[in-house]
């Protein structure tokens, strides 16, 4: 039997095991995928037991797809770009990094039929899922991406990483097509984001990463404004489904069903 795995800290919450552990039996694989909380310094012995073909494939989660890295003999280009792994698998002997969050955001942007080319982008946060989100953006055209962060200086770290990045002080609101919460802020039911969005006007897509709650004040407002909102369930089910493609070679269909797993 194949094993799969996701780590990270804390690890409770992930529904990844229930997302690929239906589609394994779907198409009725011999395998199994569990959730595993690990320290930082249990890193390399998970790594290990890949090289040692006890598991087939590993999902990485917050608050170790960068401290993974160094651990891995090969980063693909993606993984390379944004410094973020959270597929790994086992390649003509070599342990390989993938990120996957960037088709996922990308998938669940076309999901919805926005067309990002040539839109402003405004991105709030700079945690761990921002690069993949700004590489996926710049990849679909994006005339310009805004970003503003609390703490200043990780936007700034991020515009080292992406030159054309446009970074904006916490509290400013500039015009954008798109505006996307990356921050944590909301994953609190009466979490609110402390912005003036009084001059953002119609016809905008509200974007937040954040999928339980479903509907977090940030797409609250959104929503009482008469803009179009989404949240991040469909970016967490194709950042899935494409790493389920990787170790498997399947690409299972995107149904009713498999939405619902996650409510
Ligand atoms: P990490 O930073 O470890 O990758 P994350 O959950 O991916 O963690 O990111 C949290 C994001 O939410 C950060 O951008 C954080 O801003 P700081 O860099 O200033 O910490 C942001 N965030 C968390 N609480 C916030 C708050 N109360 N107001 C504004 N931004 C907040």
């Amino acid at each position: 039997m194949k094993k799969y795995l996701v780590i990270g800290s804390p690890i409770n919450h992930s529904l990844s095991p229930n997302l690929h552990n239906y589609w394994i039996k779907e198409n009725g694989l011999n395998a199994i995928y569990e959730k595993k909380k690990i320290e930082e310094n249990e890193i390399e012995l998970v790594i290990d037991s890949l090289r040692k073909n006890e598991i087939d494939g590993i999902n990485v989660t917050v608050p170790y797809k960068k401290k993974i890295i160094p651990f891995l003999d090969k980063l693909s280009y993606e993984a390379d770009i944004t410094q973020s792994v959270n597929t790994i698998y086992f390649k003509d002997e070599k342990v390989v990094g993938h990120n996957t969050d960037i088709e996922g955001f990308e998938m669940a942007i076309k999901h919805l039929k926005f067309d990002i080319t040539q839109k402003k982008i405004f991105i709030l946060g700079a945690g761990g899922v921002v690069p993949s989100i700004i590489f996926a953006l710049e990849k679909m055209g994006a005339s310009q991406i805004s970003i503003s962060n609390r703490t200043r200086k990780k936007a700034d770290d991020l515009k080292e990483m992406f030159k054309s990045l446009n970074v904006l002080e916490w509290g400013e609101v500039n015009n954008f097509d798109m505006i996307i919460n990356a921050t944590s802020v909301g994953l609190k039911k009466d979490d609110f984001i402390n912005l003036d969005f009084s001059k953002v006007g119609k016809n905008k897509l509200f974007y937040d990463v954040i999928y339980n709650p479903t509907k977090t004040n940030f797409l609250k407002k959104a929503e009482e404004m008469g803009n179009t909102f989404e949240n991040g369930k469909m970016m967490f089910i194709f950042q899935a489904l494409a790493a389920f493609n990787i170790w498997h070679g399947i690409k299972p269909k995107v149904g009713e069903k498999i939405i619902k797993i996650l409510d």
